[in-house]
């Protein structure tokens, strides 16, 4: 395992982005569905992460759905220039909540063009497409009709960089023949390592990987190792979990999602936090355990 933590930044797409991100997703209400409970409290949360030095934020317009991007503008538009904003498209939801797959090129161009107007932006950064061959993990299914429709969204002016999420080794090849690809937004934490040897391969090739769910997710990391080593070093478990993911490469970037400020310091507490190699070894040993 390489120790990453003394790289504070790393390249995504042309921008130099700090490795402790903000994921935007728990902005919306609950089941990431209509508003939140507390719009001020999701502004005031936004703000106060770029304040402290976030300068990555991952989104989508179908958070909420669009309500997550209308917040990000409300809160910090005119956006400052380090701020890269990542969007994903993809899906779309139904009256009820549901996800359902909105993978068409014309569906991917309305999506584009929603992110825009509720961002407030007349370009976006980074787009990612999120497969929706299966909605819970990557499953092998072709992309390119996909890709190539965003990659025309590129040459439009409309997007600058592409990314996949919830894709599998052989979509990634397959999507770098059609145009660059500059990150993996995929699940991965602590506990669930699946993607390991995709980490350090893209990590290579000067790849960002940008784990989902770094804390867990819907059902938050749970381990007694975890716990343990946390009241070892007088943090919590999820300073952690976020720490081990900035030690495990230096190409990961983190975007933990959170609706509280109490959380956000904590969260971004972690970039101080050194674990050594007797603890990682520890710390190891979880996945294993799984
Ligand atoms: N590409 C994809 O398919 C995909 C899928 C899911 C998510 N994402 C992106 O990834 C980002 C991160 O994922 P996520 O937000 O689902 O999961 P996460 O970051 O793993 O965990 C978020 C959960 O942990 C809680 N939490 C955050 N900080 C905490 C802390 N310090 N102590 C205790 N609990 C804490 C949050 O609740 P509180 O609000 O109470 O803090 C929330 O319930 C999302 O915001 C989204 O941008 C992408």
């Amino acid at each position: 395992m390489t120790d990453s933590r003394h790289e504070t930044s790393f390249r995504l797409g042309t921008r130099q982005v700090q490795r402790l991100g903000y994921g935007a997703m728990q902005l919306a209400g609950r089941g990431v569905f209509g508003p939140p409970k507390n719009r001020a409290a999701a502004v005031a949360v936004l703000r106060e992460a770029v304040a402290s030095g976030v300068n990555h934020i991952d989104t989508s317009d179908f958070y909420g759905p669009h309500i997550t991007n209308q917040i990000i503008r409300e809160a910090l538009h005119p956006y400052p220039d380090d701020l890269v904003i990542v969007t994903k498209v993809s899906a779309r939801r139904g009256p009820d909540g549901s996800w359902i797959p909105a993978m068409s090129p014309a569906e991917l161009t309305q999506a584009v063009h929603d992110n825009l107007r509720n961002l407030g932006l007349d370009v976006l950064e980074v787009v990612n497409l999120r497969s929706m061959h299966n909605v819970h993990h990557p499953a092998e299914g072709p992309l390119d009709e996909q890709v190539t429709a965003l990659a025309e969204l590129q040459h439009q002016g409309l997007i600058r960089h592409i990314g996949l999420s919830n894709v599998t080794r052989t979509q990634i090849a397959a999507g770098r023949r059609i145009c660059e690809i500059v990150c993996v937004q995929n699940h991965y934490n602590l506990a669930h390592r699946a993607d390991d040897a995709l980490v350090d391969d893209l990590a290579r090739d000067g790849v960002a990987y940008v784990p989902f769910f770094p804390l867990g997710g819907f059902t938050p990391l749970q381990s007694s190792t975890l716990s343990d080593v946390a009241a070892r070093l007088e943090v919590t478990p999820m300073q952690v979990a976020l720490a081990w993911l900035l030690h495990r490469s230096p190409n990961i970037l983190l975007i933990p999602g959170t609706s509280s400020l109490v959380h956000l310091r904590e969260n971004l507490a972690a970039r101080g936090l050194t674990l050594t190699p007797d603890l990682l070894a520890e710390l190891d040993g979880i996945a294993v355990a799984h």
